[in-house]
């Protein structure tokens, strides 16, 4: 059976772009590999995230559910991909760039951006690093945003997304 890094791996050829492709790819294997194979959480993610892949497992649902959104949107498939890419890698140093952490390193997000930028590797848009910056944004005091979403955009996608046969949300 495929593990759930391969399967990351794989998700990286939903970006077409070609640049933005191989950009993510190298960030991917860049960080240290505990990043891909340790627990996304201790708790509250979905009860696999808990457990061995856990941060590749919620990397692949982030892309997916970002997907999508995307379905939805009039963005250009450049834009897609950027937004993709920013989708895989943003909880790329979730527990150091080194793996040095044992636990989810709240300045992940900002660790992130610092790794990119000094990687050598060519950043195809500076969005990208701008959305993994803001991701936590609901837990951030520093890099707070609000998205501006309006009521029709809020049921559009509650009504997409839950009309998905892969997504199960418990009740
Ligand atoms: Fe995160
Ligand atoms: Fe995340």
């Amino acid at each position: 059976m495929k593990n759930y890094f391969d399967q990351l791996i794989e998700c990286v050829d939903t970006i077409k772009d070609q640049k933005i492709h191989d950009f993510t790819l190298q960030i991917i294997y860049m960080v240290d590999h505990a990043n891909w194979k340790n627990k996304a959480s201790q708790n509250h993610h979905p009860p696999d995230e808990r457990g061995e892949y856990g941060n590749s497992i919620h990397s692949i649902r982030v892309l997916k559910i970002t997907c999508l959104i995307l379905d939805l949107t009039e963005k250009t498939e450049l834009e897609k991909d950027i937004i993709k890419s920013s989708a895989i890698l943003h909880d790329c140093t979730r527990f150091g760039v080194y793996g040095e952490f044992s636990y989810t390193v709240k300045s992940h997000p900002q660790l992130a951006v610092d790794f990119i930028k000094k990687s050598g590797v060519d950043i195809p848009s500076p969005d990208i690093l701008e959305n993994i910056l803001y991701h936590m944004s609901q837990w951030s005091s520093d890099f707070k945003y609000y998205p501006k979403l309006d009521g029709k955009d809020i049921i559009i996608l509650a009504d997409y997304i839950a009309s998905n046969e892969n997504i199960l949300i418990n009740i």
